[in-house]
């Protein structure tokens, strides 16, 4: 138990983060007409280091010039383990216009990587007067960073959002796949001579949403890498959902309408929720705490999960 009441996550859309190569300017203006709710357009691992200079330009250029309409705009940095990084913020910080809402930090293995960023953001946003305060997303995509993920989630109050990073992570923990997310072929347990596949990143995941919840952060599904696979995209996504996740990234366009459909809570789940919602109030006029609907028990507690989904609905119907 706690006296503490638990921080809401900030109440936005998250449910589709579509990324973009920033030496890919042609597809900025798609990016902006797709139905994402954010866009993250990237300096870090879909650029090549002879591109890098040429990226931050079309990004800042594109900050501007772009109609993002109401999305949520991002540009993923380099990680604070290369010689990219601080030039990314200074530019983006000096140079680009107020539109930009967010900067993703990747690869991040403690607070103080958050921090180091935050003081550079701080000064900048001083010194040039910037109206907007500028949020941070961060990715856990190390073994460090799942090692220190709860310190991370309260490193700066910037930050809202936190993404697993399936690639790099696997990377980082010696993982035996080359696999982006979803299923694994090793990862299975045996009875009967059957296999069973198990789901290797449930545990980072259900780290994550705890680090976020815990501190008001909303976390959020990274990429999935075969983009020609739907149905094994709408498994990991409904898995994510299932254990507390907003949203998933797409690195394809074809995956926006797969997220947007995962994490939009489904009519008959909002109306299931409601139902719940009024057995409770009967009950509550009866002076009883719990109760039954369709046979099963529902009590106090049901009200918070299914406020959940209802207000996640409301949400994104009135964003
Ligand atoms: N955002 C918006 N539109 C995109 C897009 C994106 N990320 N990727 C491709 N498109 C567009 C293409 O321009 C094409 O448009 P058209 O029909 O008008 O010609 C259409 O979607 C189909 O694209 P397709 O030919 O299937 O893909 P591609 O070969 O051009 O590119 C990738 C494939 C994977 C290289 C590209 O989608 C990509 O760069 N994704 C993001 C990678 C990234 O940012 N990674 C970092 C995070 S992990
Ligand atoms: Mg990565």
């Amino acid at each position: 138990m706690s006296f503490r009441i638990q921080p809401p996550a900030p109440a936005r859309p998250n449910r589709c983060q579509l990324f973009g190569p920033g030496s890919r300017p042609a597809l900025f203006e798609k990016m902006a007409a797709s139905a994402a709710d954010v866009i993250n357009l990237d300096l870090e691992d879909s650029v090549a280091p002879t591109d890098k200079d040429a990226a931050r330009a079309n990004i800042i250029a594109a900050i501007s010039d772009v109609d993002w309409g109401n999305k949520t705009l991002s540009v993923r940095i380099n990680g604070l383990d290369t010689p990219y990084w601080y030039r990314d913020v200074v530019d983006l910080m000096e140079q680009a216009g107020e539109r930009l809402d967010q900067i993703m930090i990747p690869k991040v293995g403690c607070a103080a990587d958050i921090y180091a960023v935050d003081a550079l953001v701080t000064a900048i946003e001083t010194a040039k007067g910037r109206a907007k305060k500028i949020n941070f997303e961060v990715i856990i995509e190390s073994a460090a960073g799942i090692a220190h993920v709860e310190e991370i989630a309260a490193a700066s109050p910037r930050l809202v959002a936190m993404s697993l990073g399936a690639a790099d992570f696997a990377a980082s923990m010696g993982m035996a796949t080359t696999g982006i997310g979803g299923t694994q072929e090793n990862y299975y347990m045996l009875r009967e001579g059957a296999k069973y596949w198990s789901d290797p990143w449930h545990w980072a995941q259900a780290a994550i949403v705890a680090a976020c919840r815990t501190h008001g952060v909303l976390p959020v599904d990274g990429p999935f890498g075969d983009f020609s696979d739907d149905e094994g995209y709408r498994a990991q996504a409904l898995r994510s959902a299932t254990l507390g996740m907003v949203g998933k990234w797409a690195i394809h366009p074809k995956q926006i309408a797969l997220a947007n459909e995962v994490f939009t809570p489904s009519e008959a789940a909002v109306t299931e929720a409601r139902e719940i919602l009024a057995a409770m109030e009967e009950a509550k006029a009866k002076g009883e705490g719990a109760t039954v609907y369709k046979g099963r028990l529902v009590d106090i507690a049901s009200i918070k999960q299914a406020e959940v989904i209802v207000r996640q609905s409301e949400m994104i119907a009135n964003s």
